[in-house]
């Protein structure tokens, strides 16, 4: 009798987090190629802290659309990164005004509940 107990709180704690793993699982296979999802940057800058911070601003990455940029930078909110997980070459060029700005970041042509997914799973990563 004890051992159902055991399994049913077991299956109430897997339950509950469901949601996250399922973000997170999307995010990686998506993302973790090229990115850490902590401060470390790899072949891309790591994505702690992207969502709500100023583009092209992770400490230590050397980045190639920055170049680009004239003024202040973007801010990675939904809207920003929406357009930019869809398709970063276009993104960048409508995001810096200049048809010829272009990023190292292949277009990954993740939209809808995908990107809304993983959109989420940035805000968490502080
Ligand atoms: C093929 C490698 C690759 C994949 C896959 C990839 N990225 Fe990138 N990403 C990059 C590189 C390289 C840069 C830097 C671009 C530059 O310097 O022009 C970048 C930049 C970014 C930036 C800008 C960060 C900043 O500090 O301004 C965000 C946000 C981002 N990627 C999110 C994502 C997300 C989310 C995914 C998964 C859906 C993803 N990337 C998949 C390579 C990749």
């Amino acid at each position: 009798m004890k051992k159902i107990w055991l399994m049913l709180g077991v299956l109430g704690v897997v339950g509950m987090m469901g949601a996250p793993i399922a973000a997170q699982a999307g995010a990686e296979s998506r993302c973790k190629s090229c990115h850490s999802f902590s401060d470390k940057n790899g072949m891309g800058p790591g994505l702690k802290g992207v969502y709500g911070s100023k583009a092209g601003t992770h400490p230590g990455y050397k980045y190639k659309f920055t170049k680009y940029i004239k003024g202040e930078p973007w801010v990675w909110d939904d809207e920003h990164l929406r357009a930019w997980l869809d398709d970063s070459k276009k993104a960048v060029k409508a995001f810096t005004g200049n048809p010829k700005a272009k990023t190292k970041m292949a277009a990954q042509h993740v939209k809808g509940k995908k990107a809304d997914q993983i959109i989420a799973f940035l805000k968490t990563l502080k």
